[in-house]
């Protein structure tokens, strides 16, 4: 008998082997031996291996559904990209839109997280915003002129398009784009666009006849199929008064995060998998304005969600009701009931990882008063009839068909914390069990610290206290150690 570890097979064939996977509702471990057997019986051929797969990283936004893009762009974006920034070298290029004065406050924020910038700008956009402003904000000259005999005595414009990491234009302008589409270079700007060897990313902004027109629907579909980025944009009210629709620039802030999106190549130790994680409390109404809950806050969850995006997983997050920001770059699902989280984790799997963290009410009120339940004087208090809620972890870690290769489970108690997580571990199914105690004098609940005890078949591994976003970094390295090992025996 061989084996084949999925962690080590490139990463091409991992995701067009996630993708299989997913489609056929198996794992990928399931797939991988399904598809084994069926070579073993010549029921494939090598026609449907990898080569034919797109890659996702050259995935460029196409103007037929550019918020989609735009969307992903600034979801993958982690709010640890401070140092993403540090020492990169950026060539903005500013061309003639109403937007240009925008760009002042993107080259702060791009700046203030240690980015390297050097602008071009059009004769137009000079209309609209000054040359000494924008030099004095990135403390380097502008450039304008193709022919400037200083720049030009060792071909300038060639050298600033290769010197940097990214070309940036913002706003780009309809004009500059169709220049882009046809090749055409008869300033600095369009030829440093057409000589350049970097990633493009342009932030088009124009009014929204001007975007809607066939002309500029052809350029975008040229230039995405050229491999030119763009983010945006948006909807909204336009510089013109009276005048409203799709044409308005991305604001900095998602340009910049775009950017870092884009810039971004930390190692990516889970890339290729998929990852379902629950966060936060459920609510269980008992009439419409009273509900049972709990102190869960999400913190844990929600941490764990970032390191594994971080980490170059493809995250869904189910999460309950909490008061924490959505985790950038991670598809979140907003659920309030125990019954809409396990529907939503179960459509949000298959996935190759489950990791449950939402502190789930075990039980619901037996009936849910359609009006505010009255207190009437010398009427007895309304006895709460409770019925068992959906067991969620255990549903999962029992299955045998599609059950994700890795399920943990967190198990929050205030007592015998290590028996409980035992019994726990092996009742539903699960491969880890993160127990924790609880207790109000822990402080656990709704703070920012967790001491974990990690229980698996082979045994119990105590953590120190560590604040939540150091459990969740601990987390993902153990999942990755797990990965690598994950065998196929074929
Ligand atoms: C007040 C004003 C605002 C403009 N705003 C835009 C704009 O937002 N987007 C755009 O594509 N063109 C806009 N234009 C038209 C461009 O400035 C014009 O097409 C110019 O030739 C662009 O040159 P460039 O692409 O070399 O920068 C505007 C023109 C004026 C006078």
């Amino acid at each position: 008998m061989a084996s084949i570890t999925i962690r080590k097979l490139d990463s091409k064939t991992k995701q067009w082997l996630r993708m299989r996977a997913a489609k056929n509702g198996h794992s990928m471990e399931e797939e991988a031996r399904l598809l084994f057997d069926h070579m073993q019986s010549n029921e494939i051929s090598r026609q449907v291996l990898p080569a034919e797969i797109p890659d996702n990283n050259a995935a460029v936004a196409k103007p037929k559904n550019q918020s989609k893009n735009t969307k992903r762009a600034i979801a993958k974006a982690t709010p640890f990209s401070h140092e993403i920034l540090a020492e990169k070298n950026i060539l903005l290029i500013i061309s003639g839109g109403i937007a240009a004065y925008k760009c002042l406050a993107l080259i702060r924020r791009l700046r203030e997280r240690g980015a390297r910038i050097k602008t071009v700008m059009t004769r137009a956009a000079e209309e609209f915003v000054t040359p000494m402003s924008v030099s004095a904000l990135t403390a380097e000259p502008v450039y304008s002129d193709l022919f400037d005999r200083d720049d030009e005595h060792d071909v300038g414009h060639i050298r600033l398009s290769r010197e940097a990491d990214l070309v940036l234009v913002v706003p780009a302008t309809a004009n500059l784009m169709a220049k882009m589409a046809h090749g055409l270079a008869d300033d600095l700007a369009s030829t440093i666009l057409l000589a350049t060897n970097k990633p493009v990313l342009l932030a088009p902004a124009m009014n929204p006849m001007m975007w809607q027109h066939p002309a500029t629907v052809r350029n975008m579909h040229t230039l995405a199929d050229d491999g030119i980025y763009s983010i945006g944009p948006g909807t909204g009210e336009m510089a013109e008064s009276g005048e409203a629709g799709t044409g308005r620039m991305a604001e900095p802030e998602e340009i910049l995060q775009a950017v870092e999106t884009m810039l971004d190549h930390r190692p990516k130790p889970l890339k290729g998998l998929s990852a379902v994680i629950t966060s936060g409390p459920t609510r269980e109404a008992i009439d419409p304005v009273r509900y049972l809950s709990n102190h869960s806050s999400g913190k844990q969850g929600h941490a764990i969600a970032m390191a594994l995006q971080e980490a170059g997983a493809d995250v869904t997050l189910v999460s309950g009701p909490v008061s924490i920001p959505d985790p950038a770059g991670v598809s979140v699902v907003h659920v309030e009931t125990a019954e809409d989280m396990k529907l939503a984790v179960d459509q949000a799997l298959p996935a190759d990882m489950a990791i449950f963290v939402a502190a789930v009410a075990d039980w619901r009120p037996a009936s849910n008063a359609d009006e505010k339940i009255k207190k009437a004087k010398g009427k007895a208090p309304p006895a709460l009839k409770l019925m068992e809620n959906p067991d969620i972890l255990k549903g999962i870690g029992n299955r045998t068909k599609s059950r994700p290769t890795l399920v943990v489970g967190f198990a929050a108690e205030t007592e015998d914390v290590i028996a409980h997580a035992k019994t726990k571990l092996k009742k539903k199914g699960a491969d880890w069990i993160l127990a924790n105690d609880v207790s109000p004098e822990t402080g656990v609940m709704g703070g920012d610290f967790n001491t974990i005890r990690l229980i698996s078949e082979s045994g119990v591994e105590d953590w120190p206290k560590l604040n939540k976003q150091q459990v969740a970094h601990r987390l993902v390295d153990k999942i990755a150690g797990f990965f690598d090992e994950v065998v196929v025996e074929v």
